[in-house]
């Protein structure tokens, strides 16, 4: 796994908060982001914008995603129904990072609801920087769970 070459954004009316200041703070971290939606707060059905992002990171070498709902768990759910996507619903830095360490998570659901931007950031920092252990274990799970996703066994 290289460098991280883009990162999509998608958020409902609940996320679309948060997702305007994530892309501020990428912007000044440097991050090349594309927004997808949505933009306004007018209520809108998470799973178009989680599919949305879903598919393209799929689609692309090296992308990731940051998907932002009311609780993350919508956007999560939905986003992991795309072939080739492992997206994790983070609330803390443990399981941001671990979830890139042994998961190689490569959407990052996050709670747009009542919850703390000081935490969103280091959420957010330490889920951008932390690599794929390549450790052998872990490669083996997660090929079990491409091979359930090829051939359902
Ligand atoms: C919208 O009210 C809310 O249900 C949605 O943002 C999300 O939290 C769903 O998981």
């Amino acid at each position: 796994m290289g460098k991280i070459k883009k990162i999509y954004l998608g958020a409902d009316h609940a996320g679309f908060k948060l997702k305007e200041r994530i892309k501020k703070y990428l912007g000044l971290k440097g991050i090349v982001y594309e927004d997808l939606g949505t933009h306004s707060l007018e209520s809108v059905d998470y799973p178009d914008y989680a599919i949305g992002v879903a598919k393209k990171v799929a689609k692309k070498n090296n992308a990731r995603g940051i998907l932002i709902c009311g609780t993350g768990t919508g956007m999560a759910i939905a986003a992991n129904k795309v072939k080739g996507i492992r997206a994790v619903a983070a609330y803390d830095r443990y399981s941001a990072k671990m979830s890139r360490l042994h998961n190689n998570a490569n959407i990052l659901a996050l709670r747009g609801r009542f919850f703390p931007f000081e935490k969103i950031k280091k959420i957010v920092s330490v889920w951008l920087a932390t690599p794929f252990s390549q450790k052998a274990r872990h490669k083996r799970r997660i090929n079990k769970i491409k091979q359930f996703e090829e051939n359902g066994s």
